[in-house]
C-alpha cells in the first residue's frame, strides 16, 4: 500500500540516518579558507547576523533544512526542531508532505509546527510528484495550497531528490511536466526549489529561475548521501544496496553548487554543514543563510538542551567568523573573496 511504504520510509531515513554513516566521504566545505583580518571592522557583540529571506527576518542565517513528518517518530523530531527554530529565531522546513496529503491521519506529524512562533516556516513536496507524467499523483494548486495551510508556511520547498528515486526499487522518477508545473505555482506561491545532496548546477538554476522561483537551496554533494541512505534500506532486489553504493559520490560539490547557482536570486548554501564556520563559508560563496539537516537530526535525537546548545554555538561560531573575516554582517561577507583549494579547486577548474 501507497501510505504505509511511505511511513515505513519516513521511519527508515531517520533510523538509518542516525545508526549508519550516509555522508559523502569527503566535505567540500573544508576546501574553502575565508581570508582572517587580524584587525576586524567592528566589535563582536556589533556583528548583525539578521537576514531577510522571503521578506522574513530571521535572526541568524541558518535554515532547519526539510527533513521529516509522516510518522509519530517524525512528529517529536518536527517538534524539537520547531521549537528550536521558535527560540533561536531560524527558518525552518517540514519533510514532504505528500504522506499527509494522501492520509490525513498523518497531518499532526506536520501541524506540530504550526503551534511555534517561527519567523518562515516552509512546507515540502517532490518535482516528481509535480510532474504531468505522473498519474494520479500530479499534484498542482490544491494540493500546495493544502500542504502550506497544513502546517501555516509562509512558503514551500520544492525538493529535487533524482538521485534518491533512480537507486529505489520504488523511485519516482517522472519529470516530463515539471518546469510548466513548476511555473505555474511560482504564479501563485513563494516556492524555494531545493536539491537534497547532489546540487543544482547553472543551467538547472537558470531554469528554475526563469520558472519563478523566490531562491534556491543548492543541497550539494558533501553531507547526507540520499544514495548512500537508500543502500542500507531492506531492499528484495538487492538492486537499492548496490545502485545506492555505485552513485554515492554522485553530485556537484557543495561549494561548487553555490557558485554556479549563483543567478542573482537568494541563495541558500547546503549539504554538509556542520558548524558556524562552514555557515559563514556558504556565506563567503553568496549565501543568505545556510541549511542544516543531518547534523541538527543528530543532536535532536539526544533531546531538546542537546539540540539547543549546539545551535546556540553554532550560532556563536558564525558571529565569530563574521567578525574575524573583518565583516560585520551577512553581505559583507560576500566581498571577502575565500580562497578555494584542494579537490573543490580541481572541480572547478
Ligand atoms: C532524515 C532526513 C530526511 C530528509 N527528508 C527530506 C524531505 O522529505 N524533503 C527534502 O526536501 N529533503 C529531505 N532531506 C534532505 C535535507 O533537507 C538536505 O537537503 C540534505 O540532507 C543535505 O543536507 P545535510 O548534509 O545537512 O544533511 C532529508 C534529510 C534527512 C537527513
Amino acid at each position: 500500500m501507497v501510505i504505509r511504504v511511505i511511513e515505513d520510509r519516513k521511519g527508515d531515513h531517520i533510523r538509518i540516518c542516525l545508526e549508519h554513516d550516509v555522508q559523502a566521504r569527503y566535505n567540500h566545505w573544508d576546501d574553502v579558507f575565508i581570508p582572517h583580518r587580524a584587525i576586524p571592522t567592528c566589535d563582536l557583540d556589533e556583528v548583525d547576523l539578521g537576514v531577510e529571506l522571503l521578506g522574513k527576518r530571521l535572526e541568524a542565517p541558518i535554515i532547519i533544512s526539510s527533513m521529516t513528518g509522516g510518522s509519530k517518530e517524525a512528529g517529536r523530531y518536527n517538534e524539537l526542531l520547531a521549537r528550536a527554530a521558535s527560540e533561536f529565531g531560524l527558518a525552518m522546513g517540514v519533510g514532504s508532505q505528500r504522506a499527509a496529503l494522501e492520509n490525513p491521519r498523518y497531518r499532526d506529524s506536520y501541524s506540530v509546527v504550526a503551534e511555534y512562533d517561527i519567523p518562515l516556516v516552509l512546507g515540502n513536496l517532490g518535482a516528481p510528484q509535480l510532474s504531468r507524467g505522473n498519474e494520479g499523483n500530479n499534484y498542482g494548486k490544491e494540493e500546495v495550497e493544502r500542504a502550506i495551510d497544513m502546517i501555516g508556511a509562509h512558503g514551500i520547498f520544492v525538493h529535487l531528490n533524482y538521485l534518491q528515486e533512480v537507486v529505489q526499487p520504488e523511485g519516482d522518477t517522472t519529470v516530463r511536466g515539471f518546469i510548466e508545473n513548476l511555473e505555474a505555482l511560482c504564479r501563485d506561491f513563494d516556492v524555494i526549489a531545493k536539491e537534497t545532496g547532489a546540487g543544482i548546477s547553472g543551467t538547472d538554476a537558470l531554469l528554475l529561475k526563469d520558472a519563478g522561483v523566490k531562491a534556491l537551496d543548492v543541497g550539494g554533494m558533501s553531507g547526507t548521501s540520499f544514495s548512500a541512505v537508500e543502500s542500507f534500506r531492506k531492499d528484495d532486489t538487492g538492486f537499492a544496496e548496490r545502485s545506492g553504493r555505485t552513485l554515492r559520490e554522485w553530485g556537484i560539490p557543495s561549494p561548487v553548487s553555490m557558485v554556479e547557482a549563483n543567478v542573482g536570486l537568494p541563495l541558500i548554501g547546503s549539504g554538509g554543514i556542520r558548524n558556524g564556520l562552514d555557515v559563514a563559508r556558504a556565506l563567503s560563496l553568496g549565501a543568505t543563510a545556510a541549511g542544516m539537516a543531518h547534523h541538527l537530526l543528530e543532536q535532536a535525537s539526544k533531546g531538546y538542551e542537546e539540540l539547543a546548545k549546539e545551535i546556540e554555538y553554532i550560532i556563536r561560531e558564525v558571529r565569530s567568523v563574521i567578525f574575524l573575516s573583518g565583516a560585520t554582517c551577512v553581505r559583507d561577507m560576500w566581498d571577502t573573496s575565500p580562497i578555494i583549494t584542494g579537490r573543490t579547486a580541481d572541480y572547478m577548474k
